[in-house]
């Protein structure tokens, strides 16, 4: 049977509870990659440690935003972490995503749409007048015209973006449990498979508590 393919969100400062959330998510039943995003790799011991991590998909969450020169630059500056993933805002502009993909490798470059923390109240509010669907679409677009890797979307849109994106699909806004935290484009983990997600990312449903039993969780939630 094909595994279901999850990035656990390694959001910690600290080194122990990273170690502590990669050994107690070890299992053989999913196929497991860990991202490390803004809070882990500004950390003081955050870099050194993934410079040091062997045999494990790696993907650096740094969602880059800035000038095609500052982009491309600071891909340089990471690449001797060898990610295997690593991100960029799609809305950073095309130059900017061209720019990344020329300076990055075999790293695979994944442009992130529209964040899931966003609806459509939030995204009037910061000036857009589009809704979240038709700019994730747009952006997907754009993606394309980057020959981008993989694309980072909500669960919810992704038939949407798989009608003209056809590498990885990548969904964070996983809920498990009823608590969505700052999340609001969320689904479950089983539904977002079912709509086609490649990989699931999920941090605190899974690194809250028990990791163990929270593995266990979804596991038995996926074979229900
Ligand atoms: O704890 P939770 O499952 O909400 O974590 C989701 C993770 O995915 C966080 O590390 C967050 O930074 C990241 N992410 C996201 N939405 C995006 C892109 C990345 O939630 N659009």
């Amino acid at each position: 049977m094909k595994k279901y393919k999850l990035f656990v969100a390694c959001d910690s400062e600290s080194t122990s509870k990273v170690k502590r959330i990669i050994s107690n998510t070890q299992s053989s039943k999913l196929k497991i990659g860990y991202k490390f995003g803004l809070q882990f790799l500004n950390s003081k011991n955050g870099r050194k440690f993934v410079s040091k991590l062997k045999n494990q998909i790696t993907f650096g969450d740094y969602k880059f935003s800035d000038i095609p020169n500052t982009c491309s630059s600071a891909i340089k500056a990471v690449s001797d972490l060898k990610f295997n993933y690593l991100t960029i805002h799609i809305s950073a502009g095309l130059d900017a995503l061209k720019a990344a993909k020329k300076e990055i490798g075999k790293t695979k470059l994944i442009g992130v749409t529209i964040l899931t923390s966003l609806d459509n109240k939030a995204l009037k509010e910061i000036g857009f007048n589009k809704d979240v669907k038709k700019l994730v679409l747009h952006q997907a677009k754009l993606a394309n015209k980057a020959k981008l890797d993989a694309i980072v979307c909500s669960a919810q849109e992704v038939k949407i973006v798989r009608s003209i994106f056809k590498k990885e699909i990548i969904t964070p806004g996983i809920r498990l449990n009823s608590k969505s935290y700052d999340q609001k484009r969320v689904l479950n983990p089983k539904q977002a498979y079912k709509n086609g997600s490649d990989w699931l990312v999920m941090g605190r449903d899974i690194t809250k508590g028990n990791i163990k039993k929270n593995v266990q969780k979804l596991i038995d939630h996926l074979n229900q």
